[in-house]
């Protein structure tokens, strides 16, 4: 095992899909996966690994922002070998363009995040999506019949959940930001140094212009749509 996921040597799946909730990990195993199996408990941070059309896919939770995130993706990509991982979470809207349960593939991610901040000394990293992973995401969402919107744009990353000073994202917003997460640019960096794949795909579960929030339920419906996308994207 390493260090914060409890499997054996090829009990990863050279694919993953990555949910924030690890109890969404273990509804698309359950929903998604054909003889999944449960091959991590630790602190509750549930990793499977199943198959899906006939592809080994394995899905782990990250937890919330980019401190979890890394540990789970560090692991996954130095001791499992993993060469894929598609992050599918949920997302605030910071502008009009984009409307409640839209789905976002990121091409890229701004960040606040004092991790990339200290990795590259102060100075500016551009992190972005997999140009095979984003261009089979799109290609899927065009085959997949959705009840949502899909836009392609940047995710900004932030730090914080509650944060004091909300007019800092105004000027991301100003160049292109569609919507508030807390992975995207972490998991992108990560990738970036490894050597391998990543995507991050979100839907929006609450409108920070708007004030409009999603029922369970909707969350639910678009969350299925979101997952079928990155499935396809990741096995194409
Ligand atoms: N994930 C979903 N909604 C969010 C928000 N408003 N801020 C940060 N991450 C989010």
């Amino acid at each position: 095992m390493s260090t914060h996921i409890a499997a054996a040597p090829g009990e990863i799946a050279p694919i993953v899909l990555f949910p924030g909730d690890p109890l969404r990990a273990k509804w698309i195993a359950e929903t998604f996966l054909e003889d999944a199996v449960c091959y991590s408990e630790v602190r509750g941070m549930l990793g499977f690994t199943g198959t899906w059309n006939g592809h080994r896919v394995s899905v782990q939770g990250s937890g919330m922002g980019q401190p979890s995130m890394a540990i789970y993706a560090t692991e996954l990509f130095s001791d499992y070998d993993v060469q894929t991982i598609v992050r599918v979470g949920s997302c605030g809207a910071l502008t009009e363009k984009v409307g409640m349960r839209d789905i976002i593939i990121a091409n890229g991610a701004c960040t606040d995040s004092g991790i990339n901040r200290v990795r590259f000394h102060g100075l500016d990293y551009a992190p972005v999506a997999d140009f095979s992973l984003l261009r089979a995401a799109v290609e899927a969402s065009e085959t997949v019949e959705l009840d949502s919107a899909v836009h392609v744009g940047l995710l900004f990353s932030s730090d914080q959940f509650y944060s004091t000073r909300p007019e800092l994202t105004e000027p991301f917003v100003q160049h292109g930001a569609l919507a508030v997460e807390m992975e995207a640019a972490g998991l992108y960096t990560l990738a970036a140094f490894h050597g391998r794949r990543a995507l991050a795909i979100c839907t929006v579960s609450d409108h920070l212009v708007t004030h409009e929030e999603t029922t369970a339920q909707e969350r639910e419906q678009t969350f299925r749509d979101m997952v079928e996308i990155a499935l396809r994207a990741a096995t194409a």
